[in-house]
């Protein structure tokens, strides 16, 4: 197991996930602004990797004006549009909103009189702690999926995943691939199918890449195999991430997600969801208030420099969509598992969680 991020003195290390699985390239972000246009370029990506990647550039920035101190005031404004600035490049996964909340609380809560050495410390310790719980987050989600199948599939498991939502994804471990991970380590899992993940591939070029290096067995399939295998019997279940689950079980997650879960409706198969607290947005009723990101043209009218459709084809390329609950099976969380998946029994499992929009 592995990360994609490594944070050494006052610098954030980013694995180039663009460039996977080919070369292994690392980025060393210097500014929030480097790693605000790492994240927009998806270098860095998953919803926890994306928050963790933010949280670490504002207190290596913190630690840097540290030596080279200014006015508190100007210190302030500069956090202030830094923060901003990492909220406004992707708008989907509500990770990243959570954690940039965390950091900006944990600045307004230091006494005028600390100095500005003092801040960058606690920022620091703050940022880190975050990376650290998303990791610990990861194997208890790990842990309640495999009991939650273990009680409902007696053999070998052949479990299919959507996009990447694996160590890469995170600070190491994943939230579906954590599941799949544990049911792999208790000798539960014979395959792993992994959808391809048009346009970026997150599929076949990250989670297939994990599994590899892991030595997880795993078959590459393109997305519109999803439900002929599932009608020929050889899925038992669907493990995939979340970026937004709002207060009634409504789900966003990766483009393609949605028509997984009608085909597992249709084919009676388990359709699991798996995701840390913070992804949860219980600011929101329902999915129809979730910003869905759309991204760039050209993911869809070539595939690194050769064209695949014409130039300037007219082209939808939504990142997400969103699932309802009620295709949702169950929802996998570091504090137990949502099962049925309805308002109610969410904050039964979730107690206190943080509410955002
Ligand atoms: O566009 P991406 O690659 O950032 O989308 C990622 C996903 O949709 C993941 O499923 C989600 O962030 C969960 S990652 C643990």
């Amino acid at each position: 197991m592995f990360s994609s991020l490594r944070y050494e003195d006052g610098v954030v290390h980013l694995l180039d996930q663009r460039q996977l699985p080919g070369t292994e390239v690392w980025v060393a972000c210097h500014t929030v602004e480097s790693v605000a246009s790492a994240i927009e370029a998806m270098v860095v990506r998953g919803a926890p990797a994306i928050a963790n990647a933010a949280v670490l550039s504002l207190a290596a920035s913190a630690k840097r004006r540290a030596t080279n101190w200014g006015q508190r005031q100007d210190d302030l404004d500069e956090f202030r549009s830094e923060l901003k600035r990492l909220a406004s490049t992707r708008p989907t996964a509500v990770n990243l909103f959570k954690a940039l909340e965390v950091i900006e609380v944990t600045a307004n809560r230091m006494p005028l009189a600390a100095s500005r050495l003092e801040v960058a410390r606690h920022l620091e310790l703050e940022a880190m702690r975050i990376c650290a719980e998303d990791l610990a987050t990861c194997k208890a989600i790990g842990r309640h999926g495999l009991d939650w199948l273990k009680r409902r599939c007696t053999k070998n498991l052949r479990v299919l995943t959507h996009c990447n939502t694996g160590s890469l994804a995170t600070a190491g471990y994943g939230t579906a691939l954590g599941i799949v991970r544990a049911l792999w380590a208790e000798g539960l899992l014979s395959m792993v199918y992994v959808d391809e993940t048009r346009p970026y591939l997150q599929g076949s070029r990250l989670t297939a890449y994990e599994l590899s290096q892991e030595g997880i067995p795993y078959t590459v399939v393109c997305d519109s195999a999803a439900a002929f295998l599932m009608q020929r019997g050889e899925v038992d279940a669907i493990c995939v991430g979340a970026d937004r689950i709002v207060a009634n079980g409504d789900t966003a997650n990766k483009i393609g997600t949605y028509s997984l879960a009608v085909q597992a409706h249709y084919h009676h198969i388990p359709f699991i969801v798996a995701a840390p607290s913070t992804t949860f947005d219980l600011g929101l009723s329902d999915g129809t208030g979730i910003t869905i990101e759309e991204r760039s043209p050209e993911e869809l009218r070539q595939i690194g420099n050769l064209a695949i459709a014409p130039a300037g084809a007219p082209v939808f390329n939504p990142s997400f969509d969103v699932t309802p609950a009620n295709l949702i099976s169950a929802i996998v969380t570091d504090r137990g598992v949502i099962d049925p998946v309805v308002g109610e029994q969410l904050l039964k499992v979730l107690g206190a969680a943080v509410v955002c929009s």
